[in-house]
């Protein structure tokens, strides 16, 4: 492993992804990483760990540096797999190390390893382990990712762990922002906050407001996915604080799909007439564009635009999936409002209309809906249905 030095003694030990495609369905077209970090001093703490499948490698890279047996402390900011399963196995190599977590980071280790074998201290915000020099501040940080979840801070080096936050699925060999095509980190940045954290806008508003507070100096953010910022990390916060606020575009996302293109037609209408309008306008086809890819966009977006055609009297199912996905992400300050085709008797744009409105967002009514293939007046119909939602967002 090339050394990579976040500080005098603190060494990324982590491992890159480079393969991944499918992270629980997040499409991860760029792949990731899994950070861990390794910080030496009179005591020396591992700051996480990886999944299970590259914990050799893990250990590897912690053996370049210092025989694993002389770790004190491993510091587990977030149980979920991709950090802690490969806990017990690191835990065996570091058979001298106290556990440090969360009280409900010790509780979700024994409920995901079924032992209460692990020698474990729990800690709560403010609370500090002094390492030598060094010293180790925590900062619970509940549902940000888990309820587990907790920030570490370095407090000399002003570096903070925060692990999930601020994450990025990016598999790169370079570790820093400056490093990177500001662009593509960018991108991952916000495709990560689209679709982990975006039902936790409020939470994380909050939780940076606190961290704020602390009057704590970041000079440096080290989130367990990704690249570290070291150049600008307020960059990243000022990100996150636009996109916890619902900070959007004048921007239609029209997400649909379609049987035998009549609900495409509609789609491609709608488009042309809400680009009449100026705004900026996304078309995307399920089955063409993938969810992570979707809920990118409606991020900034102000209105999403649903089409479904009516199959066994239902909405089509990938739009069914769509619906669970988006709703459950909970995007902020939207307008929602839906069209669709059917042949007889219907229900695709009446089921995915009470369904949202069920889910308590906001729905432009009525939607439109066309029997079997849209003729030139459906069309126009369509047209001044995306030129009213336009004319909406943009008042
Ligand atoms: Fe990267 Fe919530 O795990």
């Amino acid at each position: 492993m090339n050394k990579v030095s976040l500080a005098d003694g603190v060494n990324w030990v982590g491992v890159v992804d480079w393969n991944i495609r499918d992270f629980h369905g997040y499409v991860t077209k760029r792949g990731t990483t899994y950070n861990a970090y390794l910080i030496q001093d009179e005591k020396v703490a591992l700051v996480d760990t990886v999944k299970h499948a590259f914990s050799d490698e893990l250990l590897r890279n912690v053996c370049e540096i210092i025989d694993p047996a002389k770790i004190d402390y491993i510091v587990v900011n977030h149980v979920e797999m991709d950090h802690s399963s490969s806990l017990p196995i690191v835990a065996k190599y570091a058979k001298n190390a106290t556990i440090i977590a969360s009280q409900k980071g010790k509780d979700a280790i024994t409920e995901h390893y079924g032992t209460d074998d692990f020698r474990i201290e729990t800690v709560k915000t403010g609370d500090e382990l002094k390492l030598g020099k060094r010293t180790l501040r925590f900062i619970e940080a509940p549902m940000l990712h888990w309820p587990d979840s907790m920030f570490t801070y370095v407090v000399e080096d002003k570096i903070l762990m925060p692990n999930d936050a601020f994450g990025q699925h990016l598999a790169t060999s370079e570790r820093f922002d400056d490093q990177v095509d500001e662009h593509v980190l960018m991108e991952e940045a916000k495709t990560y906050y689209a679709n982990i954290l975006m039902l936790l806008g409020g939470l994380i508003t909050r939780k940076i407001q606190e961290v704020v507070q602390m009057g704590i100096p970041i000079a440096m953010i080290a989130p367990s996915h990704g690249i570290i910022w070291r150049s600008n990390p307020s960059k990243i916060i000022q990100a996150y604080l636009d996109w916890s606020a619902g900070k959007s575009e004048t921007k239609v996302v029209i997400v649909y799909d379609t049987m035998w293109g009549s609900t495409d037609k509609m789609a491609r209408a709608i488009a042309e007439g809400a680009a009449s309008e100026g705004v900026d306008v996304k078309v995307l086809k399920l089955r063409a564009a993938d969810l992570t890819e979707v809920m990118t966009e409606i991020l900034d977006a102000k209105a999403i635009v649903v089409g479904s055609p009516t199959l066994n009297s239902q909405m089509f199912p990938t739009l069914g999936q769509f619906l669970t996905y988006a709703t459950g992400l909970r995007p902020k300050d939207k307008l929602w409002s839906f069209f669709g085709s059917y042949g007889w008797g219907g229900g695709a744009v009446r089921g995915m209309t009470e369904a949202v409105k069920k889910a308590g967002f906001q729905v432009y009514e009525p939607g439109v809906e066309v029997k079997y293939v849209p003729d030139q007046e459906d069309l126009k119909k369509c047209f001044e249905f995306g030129q009213q939602i336009a004319q909406k967002i943009k008042a």
